[in-house]
């Protein structure tokens, strides 16, 4: 495994539309065991394929929702999003937008139908962080970035106050 570049926002390679993967093979792969390294390397909760300059649809995200606090690498290849409920808003930040945050509004639920990297079919369902990444990595498959959803970039104060709010709600 290789740790690899991670694109920077202003990078044209992050606004452009990424091809389906076609070949379940080795190359195919090390691009998905890279990324993982990558993500982790990054502390982030996922990576899309054109992050690392690939345009191609392929994405990892981190399942952080579980019981034993076990986290595990979600590969989704030609991911699409077959169903979402309920909302949910707060702070979303990008490994291409490397420190800044942004108040944006996805479902709570998502369910994901997609390829794994053998080419079969599964579905996938996340909660919380793990659907919002779901959305935000499918997002970059479009060429779109978190930064068109949200009004602004949250200053220090801001996203101060929203984890002490957060921190007296529970
Ligand atoms: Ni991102």
């Amino acid at each position: 495994m290789a740790l690899r570049n991670i694109l920077k926002q202003g990078d044209e390679t992050l606004s452009k539309h990424c091809r389906p993967v076609t070949d379940f093979n080795a190359r195919l792969h090390q691009l998905l065991d890279d990324m993982t390294e990558t993500m982790l390397q990054a502390n982030g909760v996922g990576l899309a394929a054109p992050q690392v300059g690939v345009l191609r649809r392929a994405v990892v995200v981190l399942e952080t929702n579980t019981p034993e606090g076990e986290e595990y690498p979600i590969e989704l290849i030609n991911p699409q999003i077959v169903e979402t409920s309920g909302e949910q808003e707060g702070p979303e930040g990008c490994l291409s937008v490397p420190g800044s945050f942004g108040m944006v509004k996805r479902p709570a639920h998502v369910k994901v139908r997609a390829q794994d990297r053998d080419g079969n079919f599964f579905e996938v369902e996340g909660d919380g962080l793990t659907a919002r990444a779901f959305c935000h990595e499918c997002d970059h498959l479009e060429g779109h970035m978190f930064t068109e959803l949200c009004d602004h970039i949250l200053t220090d104060e801001e996203l101060e106050a929203y984890y002490a709010q957060e921190d007296d709600s529970q």
